[in-house]
């Protein structure tokens, strides 16, 4: 069964845990979507793995590792978590692949980052993603296969690199860059990069023939998706179910099962509107703090709020959601009620469908209803409060709760 493991809120929640958990059952792992934005933790053995590029599956001995060609990849964030890897005893010579054409990140969209941030207050990683992808869109992009043709290379980046200068006088950090010790960089780099190119989608839809099946590992989630999420405070690529197919080149027939991934309650980082917000500081840094709940690239404290049923029927649709993983139930263990959004309101009007529109979701007002909570022993046997929680969301969604995270490490896991 080819699967994707796609996040349904606004990232982090527990992507990397459930794809570490359930890897064994497949021959590949795919990264297809984002960059080095994304910031996947994988606990085994007490050893924490954070990965931004490389599938969270690299862990398991064995199986094969796709970086697609829906991924921007900055070459140099790339070697470093080769590196390490390989300085952990990870082996991923004949086992990491990466697309030919997937589109590099550069220093140059990093500083276009950091300065655009300075005006348009998004809370963005600055890891480039939203000037890459704009290049891409805008035809100027650093391809994989252009790391074959160094000259070809040079030129084309000197040409983005002036019109970037001309655009932005601003970007007085862009003076530390300069076209020709860049592209010296880049080959360095490449030395690592280029046996590990490939056309990954022939590899895929071969592996497919082949009897093997696909795990598609999602990045960021639906609510920050380009197309769906909350514009403008959304990552600039396809992060629902689509992003699969534009970023692999693999058709739609061949995915199977759709895994969405919930948290119990809700984070985001960054701006941008969050309804069901906790807006009282002390039980909002209460629960951060239970729940650890800081940023895996940035560090960055992630904001917390109750879980959105609203919200999570939204994302449930669009990605055509066949199961729902449920994560970080431990971190809620021991609170005597839980409240949980079952509708907004406006004005005084219901609203029970997700407002694609940033000046009503800005002032949407959640309507909650309060769950009893539930402790540790009906949460190791999913019984009582727990299972009505996971009952109601069920449903509310209409999609069955087939996961239930219960910790940070890939044992913490109960199937149903
Ligand atoms: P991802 O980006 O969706 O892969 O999620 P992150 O790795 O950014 O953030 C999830 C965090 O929660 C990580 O620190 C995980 O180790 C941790 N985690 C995942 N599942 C659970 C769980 O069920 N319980 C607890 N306590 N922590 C979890
Ligand atoms: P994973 O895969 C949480 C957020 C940023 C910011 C917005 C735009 O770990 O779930 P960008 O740098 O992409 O232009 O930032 O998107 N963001 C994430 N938030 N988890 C992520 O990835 C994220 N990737 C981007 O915080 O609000
Ligand atoms: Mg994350």
């Amino acid at each position: 069964m080819n699967t994707a493991v796609l996040g349904l809120q606004w990232g982090d929640e527990g992507k990397a845990k459930i794809i570490d958990s359930i890897a064994s059952d497949f021959d590949t792992i795919v990264r297809f979507s984002g960059g080095a934005n994304a910031g996947h933790t994988v606990v085994s053995d007490d050893t924490k793995f954070v990965f931004h590029l490389v599938p969270s599956g690299i862990l398991h001995p064995g199986k094969k590792c796709i970086i697609a060609r829906g991924v921007n990849i900055d070459p140099f964030t790339l070697v470093e978590e080769i590196e390490k890897l390989e300085r952990n005893g990870i082996e991923t010579k004949n086992r990491l692949f990466i697309s030919f054409s997937a589109f590099l990140v550069l220093p140059y969209h990093k500083y276009q980052d950091t300065y655009q941030e300075r005006r348009r207050h998004i809370g963005t990683t600055r890891q480039g993603i939203g000037p890459s992808y704009t290049d891409k869109i805008d035809r100027v992009g650093i391809r994989m296969y252009d790391l074959l043709q160094p000259k070809i290379m040079l030129e084309k980046i000197k040409f983005i690199y002036n019109e970037k200068k001309n655009s932005f006088p601003g970007i007085f950090e862009m003076e530390d860059i300069h076209p020709e010790p860049l592209v010296e960089q880049i080959i360095e780099a490449s030395k690592t990069i280029i046996p590990l190119l490939t056309d990954t989608r022939v590899m895929l839809l071969e592996s497919v023939e082949n009897g093997e099946s696909v795990l598609f590992e999602g990045a960021q989630g639906a609510l920050l998706d380009i197309d769906f999420g909350t514009y403008p405070y959304v990552t600039s690529s396809s992060c629902t179910v689509g992003g699969i197919f534009n970023g692999t080149g693999v058709p739609p027939d061949l995915l199977d099962r759709v895994i969405g991934v919930a948290k119990c309650y809700t984070t985001r980082v960054g701006e941008g509107p969050f309804p069901t917000e906790i807006t009282c500081k002390k039980k909002a840094e209460r629960l951060r703090e239970r729940g650890g709940e800081f940023g895996s690239t940035t560090g960055r404290p992630r904001r917390v709020g109750w879980l959105d049923l609203v919200a999570l029927k939204y994302a449930c649709q669009i990605n055509g959601v066949s199961e729902l993983a449920l994560t970080k139930l431990d971190v809620l263990s021991g609170m005597s009620s839980v409240p949980v959004a079952t509708e907004y309101t406006i004005n005084g009007e219901r609203l029970t469908n997700f407002p694609e529109n940033l000046h009503i979701i800005r002032r949407v007002t959640p309507v909650y209803r309060e769950l009893a909570g539930w402790n540790d022993e009906e949460l190791s046997g999913i019984s009582g409060n727990v299972l009505d929680y996971i009952e109601t969301i069920e449903r509310f969604t209409g999609v069955p709760v087939r996961f239930i995270s219960t910790g940070a490490e890939r044992d913490n896991l109960i199937r149903r």
